[in-house]
């Protein structure tokens, strides 16, 4: 390796190689240019400060010595502010092709010792060209952020590249699996492309966001910290913008290896790792007959259940700082890969609100668009009643997971643990949603709403009239329950197919899943359907 090139306005061109040999020699000395793109100090600061170079990013993500460079010869044609002759190398993005656990991606990490890891005409270029390999190769793309934006000397031709970056995420949208990792800055409308990605991993300490807090606090008035307005904990946990939150950028490369271990390399492939000569595993799990507590108003955590049930406990929870009353992730039963949405009843009792339709119905979606059975738990009191939900949109948001689970045609097993209540009852893949297996446990309650606010509505004027209010109510409640909260009534109409005990619940998963591998699911040709947005 040679020492690091400072960014630098090439040196006048050098006689031209006669010689084959020199030509070869040449060819070395541009590669070593490009490929130590950053002085020995910069790379030096990066490394004090935990941080990768846009290469080493490549490397550590990578099977060791899978990756060929493409393009690394692409670079600007400014003229303007400075740019004329200046030496970018690789244009500030390093693109090319490798593989994760023996599959093919394709990937473009940014270079920010280059120009601030820009985003100029060039640099625009090489990334959308990836994302059409990736198409035509039917691989994953993963994009590295850590940019400082447009480049500002190239103006319009920079506003230009980022509009064929966000045309073609969209192209390649359900085609090929996108992942954004956000390792640096990612600000204004650069931070519109991991928005078009199917997953976002991001970095503590970096930053993303529309307009700054200096534009924040000039437009809006608003006093806020670049940490608080747009922080990797920020986008975790209030804005949803992010699917998961790392501390480094190993953690980051760490994360999207784990997610690409669970999604096939396009939408005509099925999951990976899928084994269905081997016969069912019939395993039942005993725990599983204990965990639902004897009083409905009982919380307990959903979680423990899926563990239980996947294979060796392990979970991949997705969002999991995001309304954190809603779980979704991957896990595989059997060998075989399933998304999982789960009510949590540990947080606000497992209610659907804003945040839990969106995030649900946003992986529903992404499961679909890939092949990848879903497995539905159900336990949920039923949509969060409140003005504040009202008013911005419970009924639009509430909308997406019908349409997500309508239009899904994927294997769709349902497990209803305890409540199903209401419209969330349907919300969570029932069978009128066209659900392919549904079973009840014994402590499942369906019904159009609780015990006690049904008994208020359909019984006030008995209870009005009775002596003793209280027992009444009691008595009605009772009645209520013995009817309405079990599983029986809509067993004997057919809306569940069974009612089992939790502790055979892997294997029917199991055994379901095997069925319905070569599911056919055909609905009527259309550009596409309109999903409440
Ligand atoms: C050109 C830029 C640049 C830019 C940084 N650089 N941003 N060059 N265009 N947008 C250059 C710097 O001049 C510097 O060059 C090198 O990159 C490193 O930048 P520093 O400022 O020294 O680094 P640092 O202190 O770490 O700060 C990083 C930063 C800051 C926070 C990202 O550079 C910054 O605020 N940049 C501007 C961000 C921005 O406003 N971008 C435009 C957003 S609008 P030298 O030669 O000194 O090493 C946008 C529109 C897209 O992106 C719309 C799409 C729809």
């Amino acid at each position: 390796m040679t020492e690091p090139t400072k960014t630098k306005k090439t040196d006048a061109p050098a006689a031209a190689p006669k010689t084959t040999a020199d030509k070869i020699k040449a060819l070395d000395k541009r590669r070593d240019r490009i490929r130590n793109s950053g002085t020995a100090e910069a790379v030096a600061k990066r490394h004090n400060a935990g941080r990768m170079t846009a290469r080493e990013r490549i490397e550590n993500l990578l099977d060791a010595d899978s990756f060929m460079e493409m393009y690394q010869h692409r670079t600007h044609r400014a003229t303007d502010f400075g740019m004329a002759g200046k030496d970018l190398p690789a244009d500030g993005v390093v693109t090319g092709v490798g593989a994760v656990s023996g599959r093919v991606i394709h990937i473009a990490s940014q270079d920010f010792m280059v120009q601030g890891g820009t985003l100029g005409a060039a640099h625009g270029d090489k990334i959308v060209e990836m994302m059409k390999m990736a198409l035509k190769a039917g691989t994953p793309f993963v994009m590295i952020n850590d940019s400082g934006g447009a480049r500002i000397q190239e103006g319009i031709d920079a506003l230009n590249g980022y509009g064929g970056i966000f045309y073609h995420n969209t192209l390649a949208s359900g085609v090929v699996p996108q992942i954004s990792l956000i390792c640096g800055p990612c600000a204004g409308g650069a931070a519109y492309s991991p928005a078009l990605t199917d997953f976002v991993i991001m970095v503590r300490g970096q930053q993303m966001f529309i307009t700054g807090p200096e534009v924040v606090k000039q437009v809006t008035g608003e006093v806020i910290d670049g940490e608080s307005l747009g922080g990797a904990d920020t986008h975790a946990t209030i804005t949803g913008n992010i699917h998961f939150v790392v501390d480094t950028d190993q953690q980051a490369l760490d994360v999207a290896k784990r997610l690409l271990s669970f999604i096939p390399s396009n939408n005509i492939e099925d999951p990976p790792a899928q084994n269905v000569s081997k016969p069912v595993d019939m395993t039942e799990i005993p725990e599983l007959d204990a965990i639902i507590p004897d009083s409905a108003r009982d919380p307990y955590d959903v979680r423990s259940i899926i563990r239980l049930i996947v294979d060796n406990g392990d979970f991949f929870e997705i969002m999991e700082h995001f309304a954190t009353n809603i779980v979704i992730g991957f896990a595989r039963i059997d060998t075989m890969v399933v998304g999982i949405v789960a009510n949590q009843p540990a947080v606000k009792a497992g209610v659907i609100d804003i945040d839990a339709a969106d995030k649900a119905a946003r992986f529903i979606r992404f499961c679909n668009a890939f092949n990848i059975p879903l497995v539905t738990f159900v336990d949920t009191p039923g949509y969060l009643p409140g003005v504040d939900q009202e008013y911005h949109g419970i009924i639009r948001h509430g909308a997406k997971m019908l349409f997500a689970y309508s239009a899904t045609t994927t294997p769709k097993l349902t497990v209803i643990l305890r409540k199903a209540y209401g419209g969330a009852y349907i919300a969570m893949s029932c069978k009128a949603l066209n659900a392919d297996r549904l079973c009840a446990w014994p402590t499942a309650e369906i019904a159009v709403m609780g015990a006690e606010g049904a008994v208020e509505i359909i019984h006030r004027r008995d209870i009005k009239a009775a002596e003793d209010a209280k027992a009444k109510r009691k008595e009605l409640i009772d009645e209520y329950n013995a009817k309405f909260n079990t599983p029986y009534l809509a067993a004997q109409r057919g809306y569940i197919d069974e009612v089992i005990r939790p502790r055979e619940t892997r294997r029917y998963l199991a055994q379901a899943l095997r069925t319905l591998q070569n599911k056919r699911d055909l609905r009527p040709p259309k550009k596409h359907g309109l999903m409440p947005l």
